[in-house]
C-alpha cells in the first residue's frame, strides 16, 4: 500500500475551510490501496500527526496534547506521496510545493510555478490576457512606504499620493470597482466601491493583505465555475453557478450565509457552455497546470465570457463546487482521489 500524508490547515486566511478540505478528502480516499496520514499545520506553521479519534479540530478542541513533529523533512520522506489540501498563502501559492520539490516526494496539484502564477491575481491576469482570455477592465498598484505606485501594462511605474491614484483609476475604470489584494482567498481583503472616498478607503484596506493592489471594473453578471482535473490530457466538468444571497460572493456569503447556493449544472446554452469549458482548459494549461484546478468566470447579459480566477487548490469539502461538478460529471470522491493521486505520481 502506498503511504499518502494527508496535508491540512496551514497559515492562511483560509486555514478552517483548509481543516474541513482535508478531512473530506481523507474520508475519500480508497482506503484499500491507500495508509493515509492526517497531518495538522496550525497557525503558527506548526506541524502535529492528527489521529481524529483524539482531537476534533472542527470543535476547537484544544491540540495542546498534539505533538509537533520533529525532523519534518525526514518524516515527509517516510511517504510515497503527498496530498496539500491547503488554500491560499503558503499552501496554494507555490511554496509548500517548493519544499515537496526539494526532498522528490510527489504531490498533488499544481507545481511550484503553477501555484504561484495562480495565486497572484495580477500575474495570473497577465497570462490570461496572453492565452486570448477576455477579462473585465483591470489596473494595478503597489504600496511602497505611504506612496502608491501606479504600474502600466509596460511595466512603466510612476509614484503618487492616495488621493492622486484614487483619482487616476477613477479616469480609467468605470465604477463599482472591486480593489482586491494581488495574493487574496476567500473573498479576504477584497471590497466593491461605487465612488471616490470608497476607492481610497479600500485600497488601505487591501494593502494590509498584500503590497500588490489590483483593482477592477464591477460587472453585473453570473458566476460559474468549472472544474478541471489532469495532466497532459484534461477531463473538464460541466459548469457550475454560484447563487450568492449577498451583493457579491464575500466571505459571509462564501461560507456564513445559509442563503447562498451552488447549482451543479447551470442553465446555459450549450454553445456558451463548451466555450467556457474550452476556456477553463486552456486557462489551466496556460499557468502550468497539473491535476486539478477550479476555473471561475463571469458571464454578462451580452454573453461576453470573462475568466475570474483559477484556483489550484479549490475548496474541498462535502458541499464544495471542485467535488461537486466531479460528481456531476460521473467522477465520485473515491474515484476522484485515487485519480488524483495517481496524477501526482505520473509527474
Ligand atoms: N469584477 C468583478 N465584477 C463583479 N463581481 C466581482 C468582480 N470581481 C469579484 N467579484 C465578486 O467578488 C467575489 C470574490 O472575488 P474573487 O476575485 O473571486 O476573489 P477570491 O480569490 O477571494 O475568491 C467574486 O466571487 C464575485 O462575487
Ligand atoms: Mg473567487
Amino acid at each position: 500500500m502506498k503511504k499518502i500524508a494527508m496535508i491540512f490547515g496551514g497559515q492562511s486566511t483560509e486555514h478552517d475551510v483548509s481543516v474541513v478540505s482535508g478531512l473530506y478528502i481523507s474520508k475519500c480516499i480508497d482506503k484499500q490501496k491507500y495508509d493515509v496520514t492526517n497531518i495538522y499545520i496550525d497557525q503558527k506553521g506548526i506541524w502535529y500527526i492528527y489521529d481524529s479519534s483524539n482531537y476534533n479540530i472542527e470543535l476547537g478542541e484544544q491540540l495542546d496534547s498534539l505533538k509537533p513533529i520533529t525532523c519534518l523533512t525526514d518524516y515527509l520522506k517516510t511517504f510515497d506521496c503527498i496530498f496539500p489540501a491547503l488554500h491560499g498563502l503558503y499552501g496554494e501559492d507555490g511554496t509548500i510545493q517548493g519544499l515537496f520539490e526539494l526532498l522528490k516526494i510527489p504531490y498533488v496539484g499544481c507545481k511550484v510555478l503553477g501555484s504561484s502564477l495562480a495565486m497572484d491575481k495580477v500575474y495570473a491576469k497577465i497570462i490570461f490576457n496572453q492565452a486570448g482570455l477576455k477579462q473585465v477592465n483591470y489596473e494595478y498598484i503597489r504600496k511602497h512606504n505611504d506612496k502608491y505606485i501606479y504600474i502600466d501594462k509596460n511595466f512603466n511605474e510612476a509614484e503618487y499620493s492616495l488621493t492622486e491614484i484614487s483619482k487616476l483609476i477613477e479616469k480609467k475604470i468605470k465604477f463599482p470597482m472591486f480593489v482586491k489584494p494581488s495574493n487574496s482567498g476567500s473573498s479576504i481583503g477584497i471590497t466593491k466601491v461605487s465612488n471616490i472616498k470608497e476607492l481610497q478607503a479600500s485600497i488601505e484596506e487591501a494593502a494590509k493583505y498584500d503590497k500588490k493592489i489590483l483593482i477592477e471594473e464591477g460587472i453585473e453578471m453570473r458566476e460559474l465555475e468549472c472544474a478541471v482535473l489532469g495532466n497532459e490530457d484534461i477531463i473538464v466538468s460541466c459548469v457550475g453557478e454560484i447563487m450568492s444571497a449577498d451583493d457579491f460572493y464575500d466571505y459571509d456569503s462564501k461560507y456564513k450565509n445559509a442563503s447562498s447556493y451552488t447549482v451543479n449544472h447551470a442553465d446555459l446554452d450549450p454553445k456558451i457552455e463548451d466555450k467556457i469549458k474550452k476556456q477553463a482548459i486552456k486557462a489551466f494549461k496556460s499557468v502550468d497546470g497539473k491535476g486539478l484546478s477550479r476555473v471561475d468566470f463571469f458571464l454578462d447579459k451580452e454573453n461576453n465570457i470573462y475568466i475570474n480566477e483559477i484556483n489550484t487548490m479549490p475548496g474541498f469539502t462535502g458541499i464544495s463546487m471542485y467535488p461537486k461538478l466531479m460528481e456531476e460529471s460521473g467522477i465520485d470522491g473515491k474515484s476522484l482521489t485515487t485519480k488524483l493521486i495517481e496524477l501526482a505520481f505520473e509527474e
